[in-house]
């Protein structure tokens, strides 16, 4: 029986071969670019949105944001984190419609594998029947594979639900996978539960619905919903245990270019604050690729 265990496939040893592959990405010129350039009112000027909160969780000095120096814009790469049901896939919804960008859900990726009936589609649903992490063997290429497309290259991506463990950060970066900025959606553990409980998903438009929070607009969409096998109260406080053993050490990654959004707002307020995020982001980008001009 496969065993749901993210480290069993990237050893030390694996890593290091997969780091030294070459890049997918080439950055030619990459800086380092402090987002608040008036220290007088630590991080107003990049987050003024309610709510907003730049993380520096091990050290007190101000994070930075990897800013690309190139003179073509650059696709944004925007990676998005949270517990279950914090809102991911609602907020890249949003997010995709204003920016464009390549939805890649991790989950979505693992649940059309079971749908089409492979074998890495039966190991991953046993996984996820458990709340555990579906092994790397399967997860990385799967994403890894996604991101690689065309689309994603051109468009820039949106990577939602991964990576869920350092191994997974590792394996990407070593494929030349990075992130301009890392959403973490924040939103106390006792909410969640009622989140996915009234969950309810439009298999025709792929749309998610709250029962209470998000109800569908018509009654014909109310009557084909449907429910995620995964759903249920005891499975999310094992999904939740599962994200709480792995959350420090993905955020230890990517802790520099992190940004905390209070999740536990409409959902109108959640993307108000990620919006005013990256709007900072290619605001700075901009400022960056001026400077290298003039
Ligand atoms: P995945 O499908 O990614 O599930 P998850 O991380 O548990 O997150 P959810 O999809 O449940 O929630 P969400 O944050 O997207 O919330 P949503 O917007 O839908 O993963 C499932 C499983 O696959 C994992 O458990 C694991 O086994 C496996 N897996 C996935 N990625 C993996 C990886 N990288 N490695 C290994 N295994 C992996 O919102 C939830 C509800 O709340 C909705 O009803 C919505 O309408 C409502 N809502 C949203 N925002 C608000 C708001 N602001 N106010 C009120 N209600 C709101």
């Amino acid at each position: 029986m496969a065993a749901c265990n993210v480290n069993s496939v990237y050893s030390a040893a694996s890593v290091s071969a997969i780091v030294a592959q070459p890049k997918l990405q080439s950055r030619t010129s990459l800086s380092r670019y402090n987002p608040n350039p008036n220290p007088k009112f630590p991080n107003i000027l990049l987050f003024s949105s309610r709510g907003v909160d730049l993380i520096s969780r091990r050290s007190s000095r101000t994070p930075n944001f990897l800013v690309l120096g190139s003179s073509k814009a650059e696709p944004l790469r925007v990676m998005i984190s949270g517990a279950p049901a914090s809102g991911k896939g609602t907020q890249c919804e949003l997010i995709t419609q204003k920016y464009g960008l390549v939805h890649i859900a991790a989950g979505d990726l693992l649940r059309a594998e079971i749908a089409a009936g492979s074998e890495n589609g039966r190991r991953a649903k046993e996984c996820m029947e458990k709340g555990q992490l579906v092994p790397d063997e399967i997860v990385v290429m799967m994403v890894k594979e996604r991101l690689s497309k065309p689309d994603s290259q051109e468009k820039g991506w949106l990577l939602d639900g991964y990576p869920r463990s350092s191994s997974q950060a590792i394996a990407l970066k070593g494929y030349g996978f990075e992130p301009d900025i890392f959403i973490l959606l924040d939103v106390p553990e006792g909410i969640l539960v009622e989140r996915v409980v009234g969950r309810r998903l439009d298999p025709v438009t792929g749309k998610i619905y709250h029962i209470k929070y998000s109800p569908p607009e018509t009654e014909e969409i109310a009557s084909r919903l449907t429910q995620r096998f995964d759903d249920t109260e005891e499975k999310v406080k094992l999904r939740l245990n599962t994200h709480n053993e792995n959350v420090e050490a993905v955020l230890s990654i990517y802790e520099d270019i992190t940004i905390k959004i209070n999740g536990n707002v409409s959902k109108e307020d959640v993307f108000a604050q990620i919006d005013s995020a990256l709007q900072n982001l290619l605001q700075q980008r901009k400022a960056t690729s001026g400077s290298h001009a003039a």
